[in-house]
């Protein structure tokens, strides 16, 4: 634990890297630390931040309390559409949760032309995930229906697309399961959305994931949140265009290194203050305005071409 100058407050406060809870077996995610009790998980969420599956120098004041809390927050409220792992919050950065058989695929669900979806359009393709898509779509414009691109959960590095068949043939989960699991995300997207929306936040696309416990599949890891999903403020969406200057989600950030001339390979920066403080308010506000304690437009988030200038804008 070290105690840092709040960017957001001014003040000082307290980041964690590492936790430490004194129980053996802890196994160090890119951002949270699992504690493993046997029948059940301690989920410790750290000021950690990741970007291009790489672990960042510097920690994030407020990021894993607000995880938490938006994690929390949706867990409670989505378990009526779809079970999941939740058991009780031990503190403000740590949950129990039912320990599950993890089954090894991200359930990725979009339902906006955005990220690889759209780069893979850009280049010509209109057959993709067994859907047809029509031409004359802008980046970031809405999809008629959500497509669901799965993605093998790889151990080290970086996911790579699955189909259905592969994942069978790959002994990932078997076909009722499959269908299962395919309908699950498409229910908790439906819901996720929804309540979203409401709060004026477009979840354009998010990943989940699954495991079974004595035999009952339910989800696991974590809610769509700052760090997992895509969250745009409605207020600022304009399709055809990227939807990094405003959004709440970690896509600010990789905007941010972009521009730093860091996308992945090599070295990860230090991020600047300003960056740390706006990063840090992204998170304090994915949850109050979720949670709908704020509105996003009273957050006074600075865009990424506030930061790093106009001039510099492509
Ligand atoms: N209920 C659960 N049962 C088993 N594994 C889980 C459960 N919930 C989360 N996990 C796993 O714990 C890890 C969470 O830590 P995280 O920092 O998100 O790791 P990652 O770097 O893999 O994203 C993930 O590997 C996730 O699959
Ligand atoms: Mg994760």
């Amino acid at each position: 634990m070290e105690r840092v100058l709040d960017p957001v407050t001014g003040k000082e406060v307290e980041v964690v890297r590492y936790s430490d809870l004194g129980i053996g077996n802890v196994k160090r995610g890119k951002v949270r630390d699992v504690y493993d009790l046997g029948e059940e998980l301690l989920i410790y969420h750290t000021d950690r931040i990741s970007a291009f599956d790489v672990v960042m120098p510097t920690l994030i004041p407020h990021k894993g309390e607000s995880l938490l809390k938006l994690s929390v927050y949706w867990m409670e409220r989505s378990d009526r559409v779809f079970p999941n792992h939740f058991i009780a919050v031990e503190g403000s950065r740590t949950i129990r949760v039912k320990k599950a058989k993890r089954i090894d695929i991200e359930w990725v669900i979009r339902k906006y032309l955005y990220g690889s979806l759209w780069r893979a359009y850009r280049d010509g393709r209109r057959e993709m995930y067994g859907m047809r898509f029509p031409d004359g779509l802008r980046m970031a414009d809405e999809l008629p229906d959500p497509v669901i691109t799965p993605t093998t959960k790889a151990e080290v590095g970086h996911d790579e697309e699955i189909s259905k068949e592969g994942a069978i043939s790959r002994g990932l989960v078997d076909r009722e399961t499959w269908g299962e699991l395919e309908e699950a995300t498409l229910k908790l997207y439906a819901f996720y959305k929804d309540e979203a929306k409401r709060k004026g936040i477009i979840i354009p696309d998010f990943k989940i994931e699954f495991g079974s416990v004595g035999g009952e599949l339910i989800q696991i890891d974590e809610p769509p949140t700052h760090d997992s999903a895509r969250m745009w403020a409605m207020r600022y969406y304009r399709p055809g265009e990227q939807q990094e200057r405003h959004c709440l989600d970690k896509e600010f950030l990789r905007e941010c290194l972009r521009r730093m001339g860091f996308s992945g390979e090599g070295q990860p920066p230090e991020l600047p203050p300003e960056v740390v403080r706006e990063v840090s308010k992204r998170c304090i506000g994915a949850y109050s305005v979720i949670s709908g304690r704020e509105r996003v437009e009273d957050l006074g988030l600075a865009s990424v071409d506030d930061l790093f200038g106009e001039c510099r804008k492509n």
